[in-house]
């Protein structure tokens, strides 16, 4: 029996010497693999007197037992070597002065999106959204802007070389890019039952191109339809909101009657401000300078939607998001928005980490 224990033995050392994974794998095949020192001995079992072969047999399972604890004590060990090797290697300075910000920065448009969004949030509204890619139905029709209605050339439209069969129709009309965020209303009201009360961030399209205005941009739709809902709820939600979002707690509105074919009755939305040397000031100034747009849904609106005009009823409202980031953050041109120009980005844009919120990053 004492070629186990030699071998044992001489296992014993070769895994105490092995001082990293690859060397203990290659003890373990010496020893246990194929044509290991072990299996050698475990084939030579046939050999043994029958009445040895018992014990034998017994001995050398015995051994295979002894030397696989061994490699995996090894093994455990090694590991843990490595881990504290590791632990040391990487260990963090915690006392070290904080990195410089990285360069990346939020976009305007973005940040102001996340801004209106979390103030509509707060007031219970949620994020809707539609394509960009409209149907006319959508975009027009069910909003009251019938076929012949000068809005649709006013606003510039992007016709599409492509038609679609809208809800109700029986002619494919062209698709459009839409011109506003409206058409979500109409989605919306389609397929939800009231109460509905959503903020529809978005992009928008209209073929103007100079200082204030651009091809591409973007616009915040907001609905909220119910049995209740009347004009003070309008005046009252965007009161707070532009309040909150202009952080100007006395900010004066005034509601001016105005018309969009969408709503009944309409009105338009001016902000105080003053105009001094021709930098604009939010507060109250004694100047106005319009914001928005907004109305009671025009009832054959909600029935254009399948919804009873006599039942339902509520209100809607639209800003550009340009216009409002440009008048918090005393952005002056449009086109800057779109240039990609990391200098302006460095300038107007926000840290990744800022938080959106009803005061986000304001300066002052
Ligand atoms: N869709 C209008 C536009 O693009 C803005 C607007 C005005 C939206 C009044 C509304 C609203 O929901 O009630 O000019």
């Amino acid at each position: 029996m004492s070629d186990t224990n030699e071998l044992l033995s001489s296992a014993r050392a070769a895994i105490a010497g092995a001082g990293d994974p690859a060397s203990l794998d290659a003890v373990r095949i010496e020893y246990l693999g194929k044509k290991g020192k072990l299996t050698e001995l475990m084939k030579g079992l046939g050999s043994v007197p029958p009445e040895q072969r018992k014990e034998r047999g017994a001995a050398l399972n015995q051994l295979k037992n002894d030397i696989t604890a061994e490699l995996e004590r090894r093994t455990e060990s090694l590991n843990s070597g490595a881990l504290d090797a590791r632990l040391a290697a990487e260990k963090v300075d915690i006392t070290l002065p904080p990195r410089p910000a990285p360069d990346g920065r939020i976009h305007p448009i973005s940040q102001t999106i996340d801004e209106i969004v979390s103030i509509f949030g707060d007031m219970g509204f949620v994020v809707a959204e539609g394509p960009d890619i409209e149907e006319d139905f959508y975009n027009f029709t069910a909003l009251n802007i019938p076929p012949e209605h000068p809005a649709r050339q006013t606003q510039d439209t992007f016709y599409l070389n492509v038609t679609s069969t809208s809800p109700g129709a029986t002619e494919p009309s062209p698709m459009v890019l839409r011109t506003h965020t409206s058409p979500v209303q109409i989605r919306t009201m389609m397929s939800q039952k009231p109460p509905i009360r959503i903020i529809v961030p978005g992009r928008t399209y209209r073929s103007d191109h100079d200082a204030t205005h651009s091809p591409n941009f973007h616009q915040v739709e907001g609905l909220v339809i119910d049995t209740s809902t009347h004009m003070g709820h309008l005046k009252g939600c965007l009161i707070d909101f532009a309040r909150a979002f202009f952080d100007v707690p006395d900010l004066p509105l005034r509601f001016r009657p105005s018309h969009f074919p969408f709503t009944e009755p309409s009105a338009e939305v001016d902000i105080g401000c003053s105009r001094k040397s021709g930098e604009i000031k939010i507060g109250n100034f004694g100047d106005w300078l319009e914001v928005l747009g907004c109305g009671m849904v025009h009832p054959k609106v909600i029935a254009n939607c399948g919804l009873d005009p006599a039942i339902y009823q509520g209100f809607a409202f639209g800003m550009g998001i340009e216009r409002m980031a440009m008048l918090k953050y005393g952005i002056p041109d449009l086109r800057t928005f779109y240039e990609a120009d990391m200098r302006w980005l460095k300038h107007y844009g926000f840290a990744p980490v800022d938080m959106p919120s009803t005061t986000g990053g304001l300066a002052r």
